[in-house]
């Protein structure tokens, strides 16, 4: 068999099909993903982790590409890890945030949209404290669009980051007791981890006090606890949910250190896991709120290899968006 021509010149990594592509314009969410696409992004993902590893960490797959990222809320981990994987994809990006943007000037999301579409983007990444912002740009532009997280809606890339991270350390899903707990109500990733997990095999167990209990979440197939530790007993995956305070987020509780003291992850609830639980984060974690220092740098963390992971799981879905990206780029390169 003659060797793929994109594989042999670096376009792409080896053993990876040029010819992949998500058969969607948009990333919303995973709730509209069936278990096959969120497979088919992990397994791409795992082939672009190589190109981290590189000394030079660029490939020309996404050449000629451009994504314009719109944070219009803070982050750190999504927009760096979305302007990291661009780059190594060597697609052009440019990035706006809310405060240096005509958003203060009063400009509404879709006459950004507008003119930013008018500028012949590819793929938009956007992040919006209102759940369906991105539903909103991806009816109004003819680009993909990414949803780097609307409001407590969805946050998928995380939840496949961090579904990425779980396979890595655990292999399968099937059976898996993955047990999330803290601020569930007011977070912006659950509801895409609790779709993603179950959609992959693994049963999803949540453990909140009462006031970050979002009404009927029971009704997404999940186990629910007001305790941590008889949520913890048997757990493989253990996952702290930071509490978010500037989305109201009221604790019910007298301090942070008493919420520490019933709902803190230290290392006696944590030995209630089974002995080769892993702990995740997905950031930022408030230390000594939701989350023992020694637990978050223990050797059962793996808070980091999430991180890296968000960078191949981010360079994945620019590429399978960006539609069989190197067939594209190599046809109109030619
Ligand atoms: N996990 C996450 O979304 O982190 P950032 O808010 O820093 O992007």
């Amino acid at each position: 068999m003659m060797a793929d021509p994109q594989v042999a010149d670096g376009v792409i990594p080896e053993d990876l099909d040029a010819h992949r592509a998500l058969r969607r314009k948009d990333l919303l969410g995973i709730e509209d993903l069936d278990p096959d696409e969120i497979r088919l992004i992990l397994d791409t993902a795992e082939h672009f982790k190589e190109i981290s590893r590189r000394a030079i960490k660029k490939v020309p797959t996404l050449r000629g590409k451009s994504v314009i990222n719109l944070f219009f809320e803070p982050s750190t981990r999504t927009r760096t890890s979305f302007e990291i994987a661009a780059k190594r994809l060597s697609a052009d990006t440019q990035s706006i945030s809310a405060s240096t943007s005509a958003v203060v000037k009063g400009e509404t999301l879709i006459d950004t949209a507008r003119n930013i579409e008018a500028m012949f983007p590819d793929l938009l990444v956007i992040r919006h404290a209102f759940p369906g912002a991105a539903k909103v740009l991806a009816d109004t532009c003819s680009a993909g669009v990414i949803n780097a997280g609307d409001g407590a809606h969805e946050h998928p890339t995380q939840a496949l980051l961090d579904a990425l991270t779980i396979r890595d350390h655990k292999g399968d899903f099937d059976g898996l007791r993955v047990v999330i707990f803290g601020d569930i109500a007011h977070s912006r990733v659950v509801r895409s981890s609790i779709h993603c997990l179950r959609k992959l095999g693994a049963e999803v167990v949540l453990a909140a006090p009462p006031t970050f209990l979002p009404k009927g979440i029971e009704q997404m197939g999940v186990e629910v606890h007001h305790r941590l530790e008889p949520a913890l007993e048997g757990a493989d995956v253990v996952m702290a949910l930071r509490v978010q305070l500037e989305r109201g987020g009221k604790l019910s509780f007298p301090s942070t250190q008493e919420y520490f003291r019933l709902f803190g992850l230290n290392r006696e609830r944590l030995a209630l896991a089974k002995e080769d639980a892993i702990v995740m984060h997905p950031g930022p974690m408030n230390r000594g709120v939701e989350i023992a220092s020694d637990v978050a740098d223990g050797p059962s963390s793996v808070i980091l290899d999430q991180v890296s992971n968000g960078v191949a799981v981010r360079m994945a879905v620019l590429y399978l968006l960006a539609g069989s990206g190197a067939a594209k780029h190599v046809e109109t390169a030619a």
